[in-house]
């Protein structure tokens, strides 16, 4: 059976962990996979996570089964982060998922059972893994243009045009902030004309916020999937926990189900549990537990956030080195995009062969359509990194 099997090409975000690592040169810089660094260069724990987990060490009495839903305080505190006070609307069921990428495979599950052939209009460029993760469940994609790499700017009018050859009831997959790979995201005026667009041609919003918190804060992050939430019957949003948690490798995500009332919701959340039963059962715990925790108490609520903040402005610090820098070295090239966008990511602006040189003759790893992940940029490495940009210019 297994050998009418091809091979499959590494994943293009993945491989670079494994290039990365292997490479012996010491100046190497690793801008690819989307994990938080610190000034050092490390992916820590948090604080509040580490206390969380030592407060479950000593407090959890069962390992036993939990239903497909996962952690029922976990889904009641991830709704309260996505939609604040609109959270107790009983329209919205929430499910905890293996991570966001689980959340997202649920919802094209759950999307095809209700509507067979759905389509889905997504950014160019959007996250390496929406199109074959949302390709092989099996929904139709069609592309909206997203970012002009000319200009480095967002394609707006171009977006809007391509939208209006939507057919009512296609979903649309927006990012609820920070967006992957470009780090441009919509201004207020445009999420209000986003929010138009969408009632005015019936349009199902999949907002994926995966980077709730790396933005401007949490509330502001989530000013389009709430706008979206008032504003029509039906929403899908996807969140993930791996990146303001930093509990990556633990798969925390949750989908939250927007449905037009509670009835409608009841019986989403059981098909929505099904789909979750077929698929994996349940949902692991730990990471899970990890969050409720820090969500319900106060002091590791607060200690959280306070971290959230740390990690937010050192991203922030990073784009204005890094921009300085290249001033300096390349002073006929404008990197000032690299300001404008935020979250973890922008694109450097650079093609695939220099993308190529800086990994081959630097050892500086990113993908090859030059998204940087901004945290690998340190005080130590940036010097550096500037001068390799400067040298495939
Ligand atoms: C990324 O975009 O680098 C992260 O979301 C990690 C991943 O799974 O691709």
């Amino acid at each position: 059976m297994f050998e009418t099997l091809t091979p499959k090409p590494a994943d293009a975000i993945l491989k670079l962990i494994g290039e990365h690592q292997n490479d012996t040169r010491e100046e190497k810089v690793d801008l690819g996979v989307g994990v938080f660094r610190d000034r050092d260069g490390n992916t820590p724990i948090l604080k509040s996570v580490k206390k969380a987990e030592q407060w479950l060490v000593d407090t959890q009495t069962s390992k036993s089964y939990m239903g497909s839903r996962g952690d029922a305080v976990f889904c009641d505190a991830i709704q309260k982060l996505i939609f604040g006070d609109a959270a107790s609307s009983d329209r919205i069921t929430t499910i905890q998922t293996p991570g966001g990428s689980g959340a997202l495979r649920v919802a094209g599950e759950l999307i095809l059972r209700a509507k067979p052939g759905a389509t889905m209009w997504v950014s160019t460029p959007t996250w390496n893994n929406h199109v074959p993760l949302l390709g092989q469940a099996g929904i139709r994609l069609r592309e909206y243009p997203y970012y002009d790499t000319d200009s480095n700017s967002l394609h707006f009018g171009e977006m809007m045009d391509a939208l209006e050859h939507a057919d009512a009831g296609d979903l649309l997959l927006l990012h609820g902030c920070c967006h992957n790979p470009t780090g441009m995201d919509l201004s207020v005026e445009q999420w209000l004309l986003v929010a138009d667009l969408v009632v005015r041609k019936e349009l199902i919003p999949l907002i994926d916020i995966a980077y709730q918190g790396f933005g401007k804060d949490l509330d502001t992050d989530a000013y389009g999937v709430r706008l979206l939430f008032g504003s029509v019957p039906e929403v899908v949003v996807t969140h993930s926990c791996s990146k303001n948690f930093g509990l990556y490798r633990d798969r925390v995500g949750a989908v939250a189900l927007i449905s037009p009332n509670a009835d409608i919701a009841e019986v989403v959340r059981s098909q929505a549990l099904s789909v979750v039963r077929t698929m994996y059962s349940i949902p692991p715990d730990h990471g899970a537990a990890v969050v409720s925790r820090i969500l319900a108490d106060a002091d590791l609520r607060a200690e959280w956030l306070a971290e959230l903040a740390e990690m937010r402005q050192r991203m922030k610090d990073m784009r204005s080195l890094l921009v300085a820098k290249l001033k300096e070295v390349a002073p006929d090239h404008d990197f000032s995009h690299i300001e404008r966008t935020s979250g973890m990511f922008c694109y450097l602006g650079v093609s695939p062969e220099q993308v190529a040189r800086l990994i081959k003759d630097r050892g500086i790893y990113l993908v090859d359509s030059s998204r940087i992940n901004v945290c690998g940029i340190t005080e130590a490495n940036v010097q550096y990194l500037a001068e390799s940009i400067a040298s495939v210019l």
